[in-house]
């Protein structure tokens, strides 16, 4: 089966070609002008712009907290990532069996029956001692080449700093990259303990109890234990100023230090947790201030800040009325879970769908990044990193046809009605956005065409990743 994608402008990371793309099966065959093939299906493409499918390496599908769970599934979130142009996604694996290799078998079962769109994963590496020491080169095999570590969440999540220091010492020796979650684990614990015994309850205490320099420090301290042990280093979702300014100077010492940030950093607010359905925006780490916003902005446009992720991890506002997806009433249970107590909101936020359309619009329309530059951090680099390019990420010979067709004339009233996430809410609800993907292929399929689904449970691919991939 062949399809020609005719009259189009190729976008990628660093060029602009105005060009014909012929697939052949699941593969990119040939791209050219003016090309001729009488047995390919022919889709026009005249004045719209040809992608590569996004590469989204952070998200949460049924990720259980607080009682509850994340409310897309790997079917569910997979879906609403193909509506806006994401076409691979990277999830996380909990360390919450004895080996590793069980982890990974358990979330196998639940990912692989569900997945339409390709995707992998990365493993939480939240327990340390020498059998899993002794375990992590064996991911390798199993296509799983990232680790992520935490300096938060105490007795829960969190490594100790010497802890993480093996952890990096050990990815580094087998070609793999540790990712980490910056903030200080210590201040957080008593500042919420504080908050309780003052009856500090409401959401925006979850921002006031996570400050800033906490993910500040975390990010240098991250930096200084991946220097010495030799070893590279993610920063996930960045949120603060500080945390761009200790990313900035790891760079400049020469190390292999990386970062992303996702759009929830770009547009919000503290103040938005103080707002009456303040607990939509809890999210860990928190948004800060438009102070930080713009230096988020201004660390993608130096490019201290390679990828734009989304930390897709959605809870509904009010799990206690159902939503109709797929005509079926679902209601799981949410943030309402703390409405009279911030501690008890499950942390996490939709978003895996809007990351393209919301920032083409407020970045590219609003000429603060270039569309070679939108492709970079959204396909190109997040695959670069992550061990998929050339599969993924990009628009060549011999990818994976992964292609959004974007209109960017397409104007649209964002909100629940489009973004296709599973829950009841949409941070980026009545934004006007101009610029939507049209069309969607995942391995040569046509999954979204318009407003309709044409994607499958089961359909999409798990991914080995190769380690030693590119630091950038
Ligand atoms: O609030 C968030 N981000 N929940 C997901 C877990 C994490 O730390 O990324
Ligand atoms: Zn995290
Ligand atoms: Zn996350």
């Amino acid at each position: 089966m062949k399809t020609l994608i005719k009259g189009g402008t190729i976008i990628t990371a660093s060029e602009t070609i105005q060009a014909d793309v012929l697939i052949n099966e699941e593969k990119i065959q040939r791209l050219g002008q003016d090309i001729i093939e009488p047995d390919a299906l022919v889709i026009d493409a005249t004045n719209k712009l040809v992608l590569p499918g996004g590469v989204d390496v952070h998200t949460h599908f049924s990720l259980p907290m607080a009682g509850t769970i994340s409310s897309d599934d790997h079917y569910t979130g997979h879906k609403a990532a193909a509506f806006g142009g994401t076409t691979t996604a990277i999830d996380f694996i909990s360390l919450d069996r004895e080996t590793l290799d069980e982890c990974v078998d358990e979330w196998h079962k639940i990912a692989d029956p569900l997945a339409a769109i390709d995707y992998s994963a990365h493993m939480n590496i939240t327990r340390f001692d020498d059998r899993i020491a002794s375990q992590i080169p064996g991911l390798i095999k199993r296509g799983i080449t990232t680790l992520k570590v935490f300096t938060a969440y105490n007795n829960r999540l969190r490594l100790q700093d010497g802890e993480i220091f093996k952890v990096m010492r050990i990815a580094k020796n087998a070609g793999m990259l540790t990712m980490m979650h910056a903030e200080n684990g210590d201040v957080i614990e008593i500042l919420i303990d504080e908050a309780i015994r003052s009856g500090n309850l409401s959401p925006v205490w979850h921002a006031r109890t996570r400050p800033a320099w906490g993910a500040t420090e975390a990010v240098l301290r991250g930096s200084s234990l991946a220097a010495q042990a030799g070893a590279p280093l993610y920063i996930v979702h960045m949120n603060a100023a500080g945390e761009v300014d200790q990313l900035e100077y790891a760079r400049k010492m020469g190390l292999p230090i990386m970062g992303e940030t996702c759009p929830q950093y770009l547009f919000f607010t503290e103040d938005n947790l103080a707002q009456i359905d303040g607990a939509k925006w809890i999210c860990s780490p928190p948004m800060r201030s438009a102070k930080d916003n713009a230096r988020l902005w201004e660390g993608l446009k130096n490019g201290i800040i390679k990828v734009m992720a989304t930390d897709h991890c959605p809870f509904f506002f009010d799990g206690t009325k159902p939503i109709k997806y797929e005509e079926e009433n679902i209601a799981i249970p949410g943030k309402e879970l703390g409405k009279t107590d911030f501690t008890k909101i499950p942390n996490g936020l939709p978003g895996v769908g809007d990351r393209m359309p919301v920032l083409w619009t407020n970045a590219v329309n609003s000429g603060r990044m270039t569309p070679n530059h939108f492709v970079e951090i959204n396909c190109t680099n997040p695959a670069k990193i992550f061990g998929l390019y050339p599969q993924k990420g990009t628009i060549m010979p011999g990818s994976d046809a992964d292609i959004a067709i974007w209109d960017p004339e397409k104007n649209v009233t964002y909100g629940i009605g489009l973004s296709h996430h599973r829950t009841d809410y949409n941070l980026y609800e009545g934004w006007h956005l101009k610029g939507f993907p049209e069309k969607v292929f995942s391995r040569g399929k046509l999954i979204v065409d318009g407003e309709t689904w044409l994607g499958k449970k089961g359909d999409g691919r798990f991914i080995h990743r190769k380690p030693f991939a590119e630091i950038l």
